[in-house]
């Protein structure tokens, strides 16, 4: 099958990969030529588990090509629009330029029968929208819309392998092709595509657009409650010395409410969550039931709550002024696996931190250019060393493996002040607090250093 994605940033460069490691011929289309060219040349454009291999991989086979022309999608019976839908500056709602830009871009190239798919995340709405705009240039061709819910860092596990595949079809009023209802046409090609995934018995919901396009954000806004709802529970813990790590593991076990996404910490960012939910909200307000998801910005209240939450822990261990102070800070990206700095919480907290006189310097193993680019005015270390050296408190913002795993007793011989905040509950209190560090989590009980650091026999003596 012969597939164009248009959009190749964190969503559309893996789709495309990922349709062309499946055997389709494919085509990614994107404005900017710097993104066009590092794909060409077999280089993902921003770090992402596994990509760059299968990026190759198709290059070589011949079966993955990139452009900046949208006349390059000529010729392809599947057209994915993949662009990004950012929140509006000052506002909550979803910015659609770039998905209308997508479609007058490819109107003049679409023939009779082919299919235009919406990947994108927008407000419910907008696909019978699209699909009118696509019916009124009397192109013949049809739209469906399949939300995409893969995760940075298991973006590509995630799309060839889904949990579900959701499928928003036309309604059959919307014309035929080639005699065959419009509504049966795009099953039929989306099942072509995905052929892989159905036959290995992925769930599929067929639907229509509305509900396809709610599924998307009511997925998203889900998960962004429970970590709130976590998040609340900390506070809570916060105020009665419960251990909120703990309360997670108890309830989790019941299989109605689950472990995972419960982790209590500094919150959610990214180019995801956080914006979809306030779009989401807006949409709702927009449709006369805001009071519907009007919990939807208690969510994002306390999410935010959680960083200055972090703020406020780490003033308060340099004595209420952080002037001059150095704060160490690990991570950048909004989570592991990831250089995405989009509504980071780290980030966030580094900024806010500068704004108080504190002599930030972060560190991350893959973050750091973009971070460089968007706030020159913090200090950076390339490695932990460098960023602990000296400091007067250290702050584990975002938890990758090499943070979780440091060694509390090599680190405390670098730093200045033995006090470690953990924002996203990572560390062993005990451990920590045995190797003579004040060890403070995101609502579960500070843990106090041991008198004298108890010796970690081994260890120590190789070090000595
Ligand atoms: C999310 C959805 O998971 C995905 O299905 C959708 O397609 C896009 O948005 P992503 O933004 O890649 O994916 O990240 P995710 O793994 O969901 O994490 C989002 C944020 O929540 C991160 O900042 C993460 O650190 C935070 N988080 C996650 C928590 O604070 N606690 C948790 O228990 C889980």
């Amino acid at each position: 099958m012969r597939i164009s994605v248009f959009g190749c940033g964190y969503l559309g460069a893996v789709h495309a990969a990922c349709m062309a490691h499946l055997g389709h011929d494919v085509v990614g289309i994107d404005v900017d030529e710097s993104k066009v060219r590092a794909l060409s040349a077999g280089v993902a454009p921003f770090f992402e588990p596994n990509l760059d291999t299968i990026v190759r991989s198709g290059r070589e086979s011949g079966r993955l090509t990139f452009s900046a022309d949208p006349a390059a999608a000529a010729g392809a019976q599947v057209h994915f629009v993949a662009v990004g839908t950012p929140q509006r500056r000052g506002e909550d709602a979803a910015d659609l330029t770039y998905v209308h830009a997508v479609l007058d871009a490819l109107l003049p190239h679409l023939r009779p029968g082919d299919l235009v798919v919406g990947k994108s995340t927008v407000p419910v709405g907008t696909a019978a929208h699209l699909a009118q705009r696509i019916i009124e240039a009397g192109t013949g061709a049809v739209l469906a819309w399949n939300p995409e819910f893969l995760r940075e860092g298991y973006a590509v596990e995630d799309t060839l392998t889904p949990d579900r595949l959701v499928y928003g079809l036309p309604p059959d009023e919307q014309g035929k092709v080639d005699g065959t209802p419009a509504r049966q046409h795009a099953r039929a090609v989306l099942d072509d595509v995905y052929r892989s995934a159905l036959d290995a018995g992925t769930p599929l919901v067929a639907t229509d657009y509305a509900t396809a396009e709610l599924v998307k954000v009511a997925a998203n806004a889900f998960l962004a409650t429970k970590i709130s709802f976590i998040n609340a529970m900390a506070e809570i813990a916060e105020t009665t010395g419960a251990d909120v790590t703990s309360l997670a593991d108890a309830i989790g076990y019941d299989a109605r409410i689950g472990r995972r996404f419960l982790n209590a910490g500094i919150g959610f960012g990214g180019g995801c969550l956080p914006k979809d939910i306030r779009a989401f909200a807006a949409r709702a307000e927009e449709l006369g039931r805001g009071d519907s998801v009007g919990f939807l910005r208690e969510v994002d209240t306390i999410n935010m709550r959680r960083r200055q939450r972090v703020v406020d822990m780490v003033v308060d261990e340099l004595g209420g002024d952080v002037h001059g102070k150095k704060v160490a800070l690990l991570g950048l990206a909004f989570k592991p696996e990831s250089d995405d700095i989009r509504d980071s919480p780290a980030l966030d907290v580094a900024v806010r931190l500068k704004g108080l006189g504190a002599d930030v310097v972060a560190t991350d193993p893959h973050a750091i250019l973009n971070a460089i680019q968007q706030h020159p005015q913090l200090g950076f270390a390339t490695n932990t060393v460098d960023a602990l050296f000296a400091a007067d408190v250290l702050v584990l913002v975002t938890e990758w493996a090499e943070y979780r795993e440091l060694d509390p007793w090599r680190v405390a011989e670098l730093v200045h002040g033995k006090v470690v905040i953990d924002a996203r509950n990572a560390l062993d209190p005990a451990r920590w607090a045995e190797a003579g560090w004040r060890y403070r989590g995101m609502g579960r009980p500070d843990a106090e250093p041991a008198a004298r650091p108890v010796v970690e026999p081994l260890e120590v003596a190789v070090v000595a």
